[in-house]
């Protein structure tokens, strides 16, 4: 890790430290490129079109789909999960979600629920809150418009079986959150038929906040979100059909776009061993007073996981690694109450360590030693 945030486990939060190159790109977008995006045809508005195409470019390969113009650019993956959840054309009004889903998805659900009478159902889980196919296929799928997944949870890593569950869920549109998995994990949209992936690109993509965005692959079943300007049609008070113009009015974040490309094209290659975080998580499975909540499967595990001590709340656990051990981490509830619920950790919740790739296998050695003596 580096000298600026040598014992930061926050990466769940909000990836710290950034490649160089995103705080360079955004300066030189500021001080020097300029320009807006798709509004003009002098060079330097159009090399900051060419900047975010070249974008939308990276991003549809991480998604894995051939499908860039329907990748729209938002400013958080809350944005994106909100605009497919409150534009979509709800029909029996039934959603299906996992038992891991972060509140960007509940909220914007309860929402719906409590406006439009939709009604929610959880899926059927295993213990570590990872989709129990096996109790899907028993499951009476008619009438279901929307089932959304999120792809890895931010509370114990989780990583759900997205490759499977097309085959299972027939037609049924899915959207997917990919907040933590995007820059991690692969994403195969085209390959497994994902409707919606929403994304975020400050945390596992490394990339500036206040950058997002969402894929759609049918783009007819969702009303936008945001109604203005876009640069095009301007003959029309109303938006354009084109995509990705027709989810994306108002000027966008010019400087965390150029930020986010410089991010996705500079991203460095993991500093530890997988096999040294599976070690981590056995050493911390000793320990009598700790109980840890990861996947059951380490082949489905993030680089997330959460602890919980017999005898320290979460708050008071991570305030002591804090002040002993200048160990940077997120205690309590994660904006994930759902998981929380479903994991036996509500209403306390629990201390959240996740890594981000600048790791080494050092500091999880580090982060062992501190806590097995806060938790003495
Ligand atoms: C699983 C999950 N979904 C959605 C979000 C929301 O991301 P953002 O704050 O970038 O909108 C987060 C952020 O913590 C998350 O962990």
């Amino acid at each position: 890790m580096t000298n600026s945030a040598p014992y930061y486990f926050d990466n769940a939060a909000t990836s710290f430290p950034k490649p160089p190159e995103v705080a360079r790109a955004i300066s030189d977008y500021l001080s020097e490129n300029g320009g807006s995006y798709g509004r003009a045809a002098y060079p330097r508005a159009f090399a900051a079109s060419q900047t975010v195409e070249r974008l939308r470019d990276r991003m549809g390969t991480m998604i894995g789909t051939k499908l860039v113009d329907n990748i729209v650019f938002t400013s958080c993956a809350t944005m994106a999960l909100n605009t497919v959840i409150q534009g979509f054309s709800w029909k029996s009004r039934k959603v299906l979600h996992t038992a891991l889903e972060h509140n960007a998805v509940m909220r914007a659900l309860s929402m719906m629920q409590q406006k439009h009478g939709i009604s929610l159902e959880c899926l059927p889980a295993h213990v570590d809150g990872s989709i129990n196919l096996e109790a899907l296929t028993q499951i009476d799928l008619s009438n279901i418009d929307l089932v959304v997944i999120n792809h890895q949870s931010n509370v114990n890593g989780v990583i759900q079986p997205l490759e499977s569950l097309r085959a299972i869920l027939g037609a049924i549109p899915i959207l997917v959150d990919a907040s933590q998995s995007l820059g991690t994990t692969p994403l195969k949209a085209d390959e497994w038929g994902l409707d919606f992936v929403a994304f975020t690109g400050h945390k596992s993509l490394l990339g500036p906040t206040g950058t997002g965005g969402l894929f759609l692959r049918n783009p007819d079943l969702v009303s936008p979100l945001l109604y203005g300007g876009t640069g095009s049609a301007s003959d029309k008070y109303e938006m354009p059909e084109a995509m990705p113009d027709r989810f994306e009015a108002g000027t966008p974040n010019l400087a965390g776009l150029y930020g986010l490309l410089a991010a996705v094209e500079n991203k460095p290659a993991c500093s530890y061993q997988h096999k040294d975080f599976e070690h981590l998580l056995a050493e911390l499975r000793k320990l009598p007073d700790i109980s840890v909540f990861a996947a059951t499967d380490f082949s489905r595990q993030g680089p997330v996981f959460s602890i919980a001590s017999a005898n320290l709340e979460p708050g008071a656990f991570g305030d002591r690694l804090y002040k002993e051990f200048n160990i940077e981490t997120r205690t309590g509830l994660h904006c994930a109450p759902l998981a929380h619920r479903h994991l036996k950790t509500f209403p306390a919740g629990t201390v959240r360590f996740a890594f981000s790739p600048y790791h080494e296998t050092k500091d999880f050695d580090y982060l062992l030693a501190a806590i097995r003596k806060v938790a003495r």
